[in-house]
Parts: structure tokens; C-alpha cells; sequence
């Protein structure tokens, strides 16, 4: 166990601090251009059905590092996310989670698995982002720029095995999302002006009534099985289960994944195919559990597909195996979407099919294959790894905006349309349907080009200079790849002596050190780690070793004090902080 935990969440007051002052200084909020966020679609409606429940676009992240901490979880609503797949929460949760954990310079790698908040923090963070999202909604100065932002889900992650969701601590967590009035009424004082009128305000308290079901790999399908049935009945949940993409079987997946893509190098994990299950039984798993949910007046799903195991033999991650995402898992999870389309025919509520089972897709989905991914039926899509690349969260508004284009140039004025429409035309073709047209197009058509091996080999741009406190080449990449907005910059002051247009720097509470701006730097070194990281709260800044500066409200601005060692950079940094036009990105006044 760590003794300080990786992550400290701010609080209420001081999200809904820097909302205002970000609006008011930058027109952004935690760091997104307004440019970036979702205005709707006044050409097509892309509202999707998700266990007969509405949200506004088919879109969001997946359990994993967007969907983990309030801000997270705010920035992926304004960039157009309407489904939120919560990160996953298990009993477990003073875990040490090796770092850097995110490996995305190539194709997607990570080793992060539930969550690294306390399962109470974690309640208590997605409670936070209803409320933010809901404040929103409602604010003015927002409501301008994007008119009715339309429904929204939680859905809620959690694993990993029966024992562990029995616990009272995760049945409380549960329970607490069912019902969030307690944690609503005991946050509503924290809401800070200019949002103080929202304290009265009638919050929703069910935030979330669905539940993606993770398991590990290896898990029998027998505790599988219980744990969909005990979360129906003893929670009430409608209960969607990951599938692995071990499914396909060991020999599909070489030859798709090392001859078809190329990826020759990456091993797989044998013990990962004997341990996991195996497509008969997924085809008994998944009838038995459709059968038991219609019985039961619950409604019952599947998510393709978690990640592929795979051995590490790249070493920039600690731990072997690892786990593998991005664009070669799309290629599998459509192989492993046609085959059980094919093998289980009317049993999936997707067009052509029109049976009960939900098909929640999640593998390598980008603004280059959204429309094909949406046009096979499926919903939600939800993703990690596009969202990890430069741009962040700001690559969903062009995401949406490509899948409005494509249907707005068929003539389909929404998904169902849309879906009639890849159907009609997949068939033309004389394929199954959409999902076969689309396998056959990125496993040996021309769209292969975008899934294989030397798509991806390229490496990030490098520059030769060693990474600094002061001065880099400013890509902005640190703020845009960062999961957890960590990262901000301010413009150098006029008449300084360092170099750069603007200065980066890190909210220490915030960065878990996955690694994931590091891979991307041009430069030779950690930004988490070179640029100047500013403690909130006194405890983490005394328990921190090497360079950090304490920032803390002080006569209307702010104050700082330095790790010993670093205290020549103070007067700077008090310069760029109290900056009248930007400074700190968070109201001097919520600072503690
Ligand atoms: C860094 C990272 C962390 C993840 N954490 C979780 C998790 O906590 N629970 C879970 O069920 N899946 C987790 N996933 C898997 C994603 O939910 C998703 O299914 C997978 O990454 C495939 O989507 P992608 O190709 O868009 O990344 C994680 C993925 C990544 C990249
Ligand atoms: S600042 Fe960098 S290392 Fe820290 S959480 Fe963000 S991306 Fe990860
Ligand atoms: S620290 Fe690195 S990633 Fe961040 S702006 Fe500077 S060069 Fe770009």
C-alpha cells in the first residue's frame, strides 16, 4: 500500500471554482477550447437506446482513465460523451498500480485496472460529476454556446469477482449510485458563487441503474454467470458482461493479429486462451443470461471487447503480461462481433438481428472508423485509447461531427436510418451485413492500411534537448493527453529571462504518473516529473520528495512555497500564478 495515495481529488468547490474562472479568463473549462465542445446536430439525431434508456449521441469514454476522477468525467460531457462507462470499482482499492502504467506510442498498451481511489472516493467522484454536469446544463453562459445538450448514462464498471461485489463495501457503492441523495445533500454546501444558486437545486439522485459487468481474465463462467444474476437481483441492475477477445481462439488471433496485421512481434499469451472462456460456452453464458433476464424484467447485454493479454517484450511497462487496446483490437472485436452475429442469429439488438441483447463496442473506435463502427448496429461505443492521443477529449467533437457528415451525405436523419442504410448497403455487396462488410474491408480490403502494423510503427516526434522546468517547444501535447487535466500553461511573462511562449505545469494531486504525457513529449524527459508541480494541500507537499512548490490563497492571489532547493524559482512562478489575466486556473479564493 502507498502511503500517499496517487490521486487526491478536488473537491467541489474548487472544480466548479475553476469552471468560472477558466470560462471567465480562457473561454475554456479544465483546459477544453470552447471550439471543441459538442453543440448538437441540428441535421441529424444521433439520440441511441441503451437498455431502453436515452442518451443524446452514442458516444463516451470507457471504464478506464477518462472516466475516473469528477473533471474526467465533465470534460468528456462538453466534448460530446453522453454514455459514461465508470471506471471499474472493486473491493481492492489500496492497490499499487506499477508505473507508468499507459504505453500509447505505438498501437495501445496499459497496465491500469480498477480504479486507485478508495471505492467511497469513488462514489463520491462520479456524484460530483452529476452534479457538475447538471449545474451546467443549466448555466447560462454554457446553455448559449450548446444549446439542449440532450440525455445522458452513468453506467456503472465494476469486477472482479463474486466475493468481491458481495462485500458490503461494494454493495454500498452500488446502492450509493442507485440512490445518491446522502452524498448529494452532504456536497450541496460546497457549491461555490457564482453556482450558489444551484445549492437548492433538484438533482436527479438515481445516477446510474446499468452496470458493465469487468471480470479478469481467466475468470470461470460459472462466477460469471452469478455475478450477472446477483447483481439483477439483489441490486436490480440491467447488467452488461465484457467479453474477451480470446473468443475468436488462438489461431484466429495469430492469423488476424501477426499475419493478416503484420504484428508478427507481439506474443500472445497462450495460458490467457486456456483460461479464459471459450465461444461454446459464451454462446450458453450469453442465451442462459438473456433467458434469466427476460424471466426477471431485466434487461442484459454484452461489451466487445476488453483487451487482448499479451507478453511484454517492449519493457516501458513494469509488468508482464500486458494489456493490448487501439486500432488491432477493433479489427478483433468486429471479427469476434460477426462471428457470434453469425452463430447467435436474433439475439443481438442490432439491425438485421433485432433481438434483446445490447451490443456495447469498445475497441480502437476513432474519428476514421466511427461511422462504419455505428453503422454495424452497435451502441454504446465507448473509448480509451483514441482519447489518450494529442487532442484528448477533443477528439470527440470531430468524431461526432464525422459521423453527422456521413449521415447527413446517406440521407439517414438518424442511427436507425443510418443502420438501415450500412445494412442495405453491406447486402448489396452480398455480405452477412454491416459487420462482415466492415471485417472484410479492415482485415484484407483497403481500410487494412489503417489497422496494421506499419500504420502504427511511426514513433512520436523526438527533439534533441533534455526537458526543463522553464521552456520547451510548447506542443501543448502534456494538456491535451493528460486523462486527468494535470497539466496547464500560462504565457511567459513580458520582460522574463525564460525561454518559450508559454510555460507548463502540473496540479501534483492530479497526476497519477501514468506515463501517457511522457510518451508523447518531444522533448527527452517526464514533463510530469521536469515541470513545476504545485501542491493543493499541505500533507501531499511535506510527504513529497524532490522539486514542488505549495500553493495556498494569499491576499487575493496566492502564495507559494518551495520544496528545499527549488526556492530561487519562487519569485517566477508567483508571477505567472497571480497573472490577472490567467494565473492559476482555479479561483484564488477556493485554494485552502
Ligand atoms: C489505461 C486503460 C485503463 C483501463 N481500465 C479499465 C478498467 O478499469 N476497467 C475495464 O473494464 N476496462 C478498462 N480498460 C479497457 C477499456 O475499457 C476498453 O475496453 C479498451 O481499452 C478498448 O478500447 P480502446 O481500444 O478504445 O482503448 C482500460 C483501458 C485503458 C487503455
Ligand atoms: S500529468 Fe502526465 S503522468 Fe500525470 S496523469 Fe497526466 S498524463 Fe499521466
Ligand atoms: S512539456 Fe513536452 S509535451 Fe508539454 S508542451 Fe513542453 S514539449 Fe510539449
Amino acid at each position: 500500500m502507498t502511503e500517499i495515495a496517487p490521486l487526491t481529488p478536488f473537491g467541489l468547490d474548487v472544480l466548479l471554482g475553476r469552471v468560472a474562472h477558466e470560462w471567465e479568463s480562457r473561454g475554456r473549462i479544465f483546459d477544453l477550447p470552447s471550439a471543441r465542445f459538442w453543440t448538437g446536430s441540428d441535421q441529424v439525431d444521433l439520440t441511441m437506446d441503451f437498455m431502453g434508456r436515452p442518451a443524446a449521441t452514442p458516444v463516451g469514454p470507457a471504464a478506464g482513465p477518462h472516466s475516473q476522477l469528477a473533471q474526467n468525467i465533465v470534460l468528456g460531457w462538453l466534448a460530446g460523451a453522453r454514455l459514461f462507462e465508470l471506471k471499474t470499482v472493486q473491493v481492492l482499492d489500496d492497490l499499487d498500480i506499477a508505473r507508468p502504467c499507459i504505453d500509447m506510442e505505438t498501437i495501445g498498451f496499459n497496465i491500469e485496472w480498477s480504479q486507485e481511489l478508495k471505492v467511497q472516493e469513488s462514489l463520491e467522484e462520479y456524484v460530483k460529476a452529476w452534479m457538475m454536469i447538471e449545474i451546467l446544463r443549466h448555466w447560462e453562459p454554457l446553455l448559449e454556446l450548446i444549446g439542449d445538450p440532450g440525455p445522458h448514462i452513468f453506467d456503472m464498471s465494476v469486477g472482479y469477482d463474486l466475493a468481491g461485489i458481495k462485500t458490503d463495501k461494494v454493495a454500498a457503492f452500488i446502492e450509493g449510485m442507485l440512490d445518491a441523495s446522502d452524498v448529494i445533500d452532504r456536497l450541496r454546501p460546497s457549491i461555490p458563487e457564482p453556482f450558489a444558486a444551484f445549492r437548492d437545486h433538484d438533482f436527479p439522485t438515481r445516477i446510474s441503474d446499468t452496470l458493465t459487468l469487468s471480470t479478469f481474465h481467466g475468470c470461470p463462467p460459472d462466477e460469471i454467470e452469478a455475478m450477472v444474476k446477483h447483481l439483477m437481483d439483489h441490486h436490480g441492475l440491467d447488467v452488461i458482461t465484457k467479453l474477451n477477445p480470446t473468443l475468436l481462439g488462438f489461431g484466429r488471433v495469430v492469423q488476424v493479429l501477426q499475419q493478416d496485421l503484420a504484428y508478427e512481434h507481439i506474443r500472445l499469451n497462450r495460458l490467457s486462451f486456456v483460461e479464459d472462456l471459450e465461444i461454446n460456452r459464451a454462446v450458453d453464458l450469453i442465451t442462459d443470461l438473456t433467458d434469466y433476464a427476460v424471466r426477471n424484467g431485466r434487461r442484459y447485454g454484452i461489451k466487445l471487447t476488453n483487451t487482448m493479454v499479451v507478453n511484454n517484450d517492449k519493457g516501458f511497462l513494469p509488468d508482464d503480461p500486458m494489456y493490448m487496446s487501439g486500432p488491432p483490437l477493433h479489427v478483433l472485436a468486429t471479427c469476434l462481433l460477426d462471428d457470434l452475429l453469425s452463430t447467435m442469429p436474433g439475439t443481438f439488438k442490432v439491425h438485421g438481428h433485432d433481438g434483446p441483447v445490447q451490443v456495447s463496442f469498445s475497441a480502437g473506435v476513432s474519428k476514421d472508423n466511427i461511422s462504419a463502427t455505428a453503422g454495424m448496429g452497435v451502441a454504446p461505443i465507448t473509448m480509451s485509447s483514441d482519447l489518450l492521443r494529442p487532442g484528448g477529449y477533443g477528439r470527440l467533437e470531430p468524431m461526432l461531427r464525422q459521423l453527422e457528415r456521413d449521415m447527413v451525405a446517406a440521407g439517414s436523419e438518424n442511427l436507425a436510418a443510418w443502420h438501415d442504410h450500412s445494412w442495405d448497403a453491406a447486402r448489396a455487396l452480398g455480405f452477412r451485413g454491416p459487420a462482415e462488410a466492415h471485417m472484410t474491408d479492415i482485415v484484407a480490403g483497403h481500410g487494412r492500411a489503417e489497422y496494421d502494423l506499419y500504420a502504427h510503427e511511426e514513433l512520436p516526434r523526438a527533439v534533441d534537448h533534455d526537458l526543463e522546468m522553464w521552456g520547451c517547444v510548447a506542443c501543448n501535447f502534456c494538456v491535451t493527453v493528460c486523462p486527468n487535466d494535470a497539466f496547464f500553461r500560462l504565457p511567459t511573462p513580458e520582460g522574463s529571462d525564460i525561454s518559450g511562449r508559454q510555460q507548463y505545469l502540473v496540479l501534483a494531486e492530479l497526476c497519477n504518473e501514468c506515463g501517457n504525457c511522457m510518451v508523447f513529449c518531444p522533448e527527452t524527459g517526464d514533463p510530469a516529473k521536469a515541470k513545476a508541480k504545485l501542491y493543493l494541500e499541505r500533507d501531499r507537499f511535506e510527504a513529497n520528495e524532490g522539486q514542488g512548490f505549495l500553493v495556498e490563497a494569499a491576499n487575493g492571489g496566492v502564495a507559494v512555497t518551495a520544496a528545499a532547493g527549488f526556492e530561487s524559482e519562487v519569485p517566477l512562478l508567483l508571477r505567472l500564478l497571480n497573472d490577472k489575466a490567467e494565473g492559476i486556473p482555479i479561483r484564488a479564493g477556493d485554494l485552502g
